[in-house]
């Protein structure tokens, strides 16, 4: 049986009532010939005046790339502050909870922490799949957000599709699916459901195959009602007029990117064939995203040995089903065939 999630009664009472901060610029967006309502500088040097606080333009331009009504775009300082800012309108300190998978992004655990929420783990099978009976054991009527993250961090692969929809059918809490490495997968991602599920937050970001983690972007797509309640809360110029402006750029000109995330995907096939030659690699597990999670005897030891050589990875031999493996992000050929060279010197 179907339950609609209803977001009305799962969100945060303080939000509900809370009218939304309307800023100089949001009053006021017809062109003018004199602004003198921001209490800004008026000598012009390109960033006197504060972005759009809407972020519009680019605003349009993402729901053209997605394939989705702007309606349904909110754009965040990083998919961090979209991830917050989902535990600040729906969750209630010391009462509500959220489940995240282990493994997974630890964020957001982080962020339950900061916000003082109980956050409960659901351990994903051996395997790395989704194991469903796990996260419903957990949930209860405090339950505001479960976190799946597909192509999952850190192990590479992308949940069964069939998984998550029955989660997304069963559950009334809002299903939150950080798709951060979906521009490097050859799957479907979920935002083509978004209207048949209102619970469901699709989070993205232009950190990964869009290379721009410097200007910190973040994307949520959601039903309206959700995207209001965020734009209520968001501060009122979250997006700077500097990285909007860089990423409407790119956007508009994104034969490089794609361009790029071809390169990367050769690239790891190549390194992930390359390092299955080594005999102290026990497994390469497959991969969705742009890293390869490596089971390799003594990893904690070639970790070290590699900053030592200048290179830095991410050790992940402490958590649950990632013993003794590395996280290798692929880089460029020319830093890759250095990693090779030097893992190879290592573990002869
Ligand atoms: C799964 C996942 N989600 C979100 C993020 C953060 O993305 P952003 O740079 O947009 O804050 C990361 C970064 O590593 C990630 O791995």
């Amino acid at each position: 049986m179907e339950k609609k999630t209803d977001i009305q009664k799962i969100l945060r009472k303080n939000v509900a009532r809370l009218s939304r901060y309307t800023s100089a610029r949001d009053e006021f967006t017809e062109p003018a010939e004199i602004w003198l309502d921001a209490n800004e500088n008026p000598f012009g040097n390109g960033i006197n005046r504060y972005p759009d606080p809407r972020q519009r333009k680019l605003k349009e331009a993402i729901a053209k790339l997605k394939k989705v009504k702007k309606e349904h775009v909110f754009i965040g300082n990083g998919s961090d502050e979209v991830l917050d800012l989902l535990y600040r309108a729906f969750c209630e300190p010391r009462l509500d909870n959220v489940i995240v998978t282990a493994p997974s992004y630890g964020m957001y655990e982080v962020l339950a922490k900061i916000n003082d929420v109980d956050c409960r783990k659901a351990n994903l099978n051996a395997d790395f799949s989704l194991n469903t009976d796990n996260i419903l054991e957990q949930t209860d009527e405090n339950t505001k957000l479960i976190f799946l993250c597909s192509p999952n961090n850190p192990t590479g692969n992308t949940f069964d599709a069939r998984a998550i929809e029955y989660l997304l059918k069963t559950v009334k809490s809002l299903v939150i699916l950080d798709e951060a490495y979906i521009d490097f997968s050859q799957k479907p991602g979920f935002i083509n459901k978004l209207s048949g599920y209102p619970g469901l937050v699709i989070v993205q970001t232009l950190s990964k195959g869009w290379g721009m983690a410097g200007i910190r972007l973040g994307l949520g797509f959601a039903s309206e009602e959700i995207i209001n309640v965020l734009d209520r809360i968001k501060p009122p110029y979250n997006i700077n007029l500097l990285s909007q402006q860089q990423a409407l750029t790119r956007i508009e000109n994104c034969k490089e990117v794609i361009e790029q995330i071809k390169v990367i995907r050769i690239e790891k096939q190549k390194m992930k064939e390359s390092l299955q030659q080594l005999s102290a690699v026990k497994k390469v597990f497959p991969s969705d995203t742009n890293f390869l999670l490596v089971a390799i005897k003594n990893a904690g030891d070639i970790y070290t040995k590699l900053i030592a050589k200048g290179i830095v990875v991410r050790n992940r031999s402490g958590i649950l089903h990632c013993n003794e493996c590395l996280r290798i992000t692929i880089g460029t050929p020319e830093e890759n065939k250095r990693l090779l060279t030097e893992l190879k010197k290592i573990t002869q």
